[in-house]
């Protein structure tokens, strides 16, 4: 499914022909506080202004929670001619986003101790808005039964349609709204034969994100068997509101924005977004923008970091007002036995359910790369393979480029009975398990070698592949997905993205009762409960672990439950080795995996926090050299930076290190350049009883010398706060190496970990 999809932001193009007449969804950041005293109001001012420049336009939506403005249908010309007016900040082409495509309760230890998490009462009060492709409402994820009467104070709504009942809300699934008139002036109206104009779900991805969150527990759920247990969302009790935002051709910024204008003012606790675009500077990213307002209303913004790893810098919504989630594998595989001709054994994943191939008698096994015409036959493209030489063979197919599960199409089309899934460089080791059409075998790098090398040197090689079922307690787990996007940062270097990983793998969850499991067009099949990979599956675990602190504590802001969720993330196993990366096999490190694997139970009872205000986060403004109007696009106020004050984005309070060195070049240096010091500060406050902690700093490299002043913080009461300062003096190092290190406050009770990166540009 669209789970590995690398993302991309796709700006609507449009013919230079039609440029004078073709009209584009543009949105227009006003200036409120600069509406001139002859209107009555600033809704009179927006439309004298779009008057201005064009007649026949009207505003689609009026923004007001987000930014200050609205979205319309301009041309080019008209949007340039609007820009221009007074009061008008910025006149923006609308963009396009993409969806980053149960055991994992276990895995994070929640089950067990369930009676931990004031789960009644305020923790059930919890709302989560989850913005996607809508919900399923039939799903027995949203069955009520569990939870008292909706939140008071919700203000939310049910919107009714033909093809969405108002009855299909209920005390779990609380809201359902969608947002479509940005994608239907981009794209016409939404063709209703292929998905429904309403808050339901026809894709699937939605209902998994949002029950995965906050799904209630449904005993006896399995994808074909696999993976059966108690489905269950993080925060079982708590409450979901859709807002569908992604259709058929993707989700379109000026609908996101205006899904968490509504969701501000529906009273949403939560903010859960599973999509993103090419990473785009702070004041023109409609993520970060609508994300800004929501933590300045203590809303905490958990987004997925983006499926565009093992690649550097990959990432998606890096703001530092947002949740980063990347994705880590659980404890569970589902296995498929492959056996070779030559007797050789190997081990891959499927969740293919079937008529199995025979077991005793081996068949044909052959290269697609050698069986087709086109110069990527390898990866198994429908059309590709030739007929007479994939019939009744098992074929090899290399992962990329077309969904995994549509290569085995292209293989039964061509004839093949099996297929085996090789996994190229760029995935290594990593398996991700497909509801596949055929018996199939999804192997990882090694392996796939392995299985080319017999094909490749035998006269006649063959194979069989059988199905495995599902297998709990692997081990090493987590380790990080191959996919999941990694740092470093490159929008604000200083700020360590992702912020932490979570259960982003083979997760089951609730599936729409429109679209099969592999969330191909081709696939009829019908299923209650999906098995889908993807950091969208590991955001909404972040989003109801979030809810679950909320309850806790309903006090907190974004920035303390972050944090919490931040310093109690574990980097390493029980048994001391760092969390692998499935890309290479070796130790991930914080560009992968930033403060480490959710924890959640920790969580809940964090020592001290890095809290952080939306002041800090004008600061932050300052400190990467924003405009006073690039200042306004982003936090919606009029805020100038103090000349008098050396402003630092080391000094915004983050639980987590960056610190970019510069490499000493040309003569000046000599060889031995003096040390590069950087000075970071942090303020710590006590969430928990008076304690004494102590610092500990460990490090890999002995080019940075780390002094952390002063080593040892007393809190005497609750909400105390103690600032610290970290120095790193740094020797040069070649351009482009990277040095990991962690700081550690400890109480003997809680450790508040950080992790610490050093680059060198
Ligand atoms: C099959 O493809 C592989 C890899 O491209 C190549 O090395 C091999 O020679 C091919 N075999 C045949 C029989 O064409």
């Amino acid at each position: 499914m669209m789970s590995v999809l690398i993302l991309t932001l796709v700006f609507l193009c449009h013919s230079s022909v039609d440029a004078e007449t073709t009209k584009t969804t543009f949105i227009v950041h006003m200036d409120k506080s600069s509406v001139p005293g002859s209107f009555d109001d600033h809704l009179q001012w927006y439309d004298s202004s779009l008057k201005s420049v064009s007649q026949t336009t009207n505003r689609l939506y009026t923004y007001s929670n987000v930014i200050h403005g609205y979205s319309a249908l301009l041309t080019g010309e008209e949007a340039r001619l609007l820009e221009e007016r007074p009061g008008v900040l910025l006149v923006q082409e609308d963009k396009k986003y993409e969806i980053h495509t149960t055991r994992s309760p276990e895995f994070l230890g929640i089950l067990s101790s369930d009676e931990s998490f004031p789960e009644s009462g305020t923790a059930s009060d919890v709302i989560i808005g989850v913005l996607d492709t809508g919900a399923w409402p039939e799903s027995s994820s949203y069955d009520d039964k569990e939870v008292g009467p909706v939140p008071p104070g919700w203000k939310g709504a049910c919107e009714a349609s033909r093809t969405f009942s108002s009855s299909s809300c209920n005390r779990k699934l609380i809201g359902a709204r969608f947002f479509s008139q940005g994608y239907e002036a981009a794209y016409g109206p939404v063709d209703e034969t292929k998905e429904s104009r309403s808050p339901r779900d026809d894709d699937g991805h939605g209902t998994h994100t949002s029950t995965t969150a906050a799904g209630s527990a449904v005993a006896g759920a399995s994808l074909y068997g696999y993976a059966a247990g108690t489905a269950r969302g993080m925060a079982k009790h708590a409450r979901v509101a859709a807002y569908k935002v992604c259709w058929l051709g993707g989700c379109l910024s000026s609908d996101i924005l205006m899904a968490m204008d509504k969701a501000i003012e529906d009273g949403v606790h939560i903010l859960s977004l599973s999509l993103g675009g090419s990473v785009s500077d702070y004041f023109q990213d409609s993520v970060a923008i609508g994300a800004f307002a929501a933590a300045s209303k203590g809303i905490l913004v958990s987004c997925s970091a983006g499926n565009g790893g093992p690649r550097p810098g990959s990432l998606s919504n890096v703001a530092p007002w947002i949740t980063t989630v990347g994705a880590g594998t659980v404890d569970r595989q589902f296995p498929s036995y492959i056996t070779l001709g030559n007797g050789k054994k190997l081990t891959g994943e499927s969740l293919y359910r079937g008529k199995p191939l025979p077991v005793s008698s081996l068949v044909p096994l052959v290269y697609a790369g050698n069986i087709s015409q086109a110069s990527n036959g390898n990866l198994c493209i429908e059309g590709g393979l030739i007929p007479e030489k994939a019939k009744g063979k098992i074929i090899l197919c290399d992962r990329g480029l077309n969904p995994r599960a549509q290569k085995g199409l292209a293989v039964r089309e061509a004839g093949g009975i099996g297929m085996i899934l090789a996994n190229t460089e760029a995935f290594g080791e990593e398996l991700v398990a497909d509801a596949h059409f055929i018996p199939s075998a999804a192997v990882g790098l090694a392996p796939g070698n392995e299985i080319k090398k017999y094909v490749f040197s035998d006269a006649n090689p063959t194979a069989t592949v059988a199905p495995g079922g599902t297998q709990l307690g692997v081990q090493p787990s987590p380790v990080l997905a191959a996919f999941s996007s990694r740092g470093p940062n490159s929008i604000t270097p200083e700020i360590l993205k992702p912020d932490m990983i979570a259960p982003g793998v083979n997760i089951l969850a609730g599936w729409s009762g429109k679209a099969g499991p592999t969330g191909l067009a081709e696939d009829t099949r019908h299923v209650d409960y999906n098995i889908a990979s993807g950091t969208s599956m590991s955001c909404p675990h972040v989003s109801g672990l979030a809810a679950l602190v909320k309850g806790a504590h309903p006090e907190w802001s974004p920035a303390a439950i972050k944090s919490a969720l931040m310093t109690t993330a574990y980097s390493r196993y029980k048994n001391g080795e760092r969390i692998k990366d499935t890309a290479t096999g070796e130790p991930s490190t914080p560009f992968g995996h930033g403060a480490g694997h959710v924890n959640p139970l920790s969580a809940l009872d964090p020592g001290l926090v890095y809290d952080a205000t939306t002041s800090d986060y004008m600061d932050f403004l300052c400190a990467i050299g924003y405009s006073s109007r690039m200042i306004k696009l982003v936090a919606k106020r009029e805020y100038r930076c103090k000349a008098d004050v050396k402003y630092s984005v080391a000094d915004l309070n983050y639980p987590s290190f960056a610190v970019p060195l510069e490499t000493a070049s040309g003569p000046r240096g000599g060889g031995g350049s003096a040390p590069t010091v950087v000075e970071y500060t942090r303020t710590l406050t006590n969430v928990g009883d008076p304690a004494t902690y102590k610092v500990s700093v460990s490090q890999e490299t002995d080019s940075v010398k780390i002094q952390v002043q002063p080593g040892v913080l007393s809190f005497s009461a609750p909400n105390e706060k103690k600032a610290y300062t970290v120095t790193f003096a740094a020797t040069s190092m070649p351009s482009g190496t990277n040095s990991f290190a962690h700081l550690e406050w400890s109480d003997g009770k809680h450790t508040v970990g950080s992790p610490i990166v050093f680059s060198w540009t």
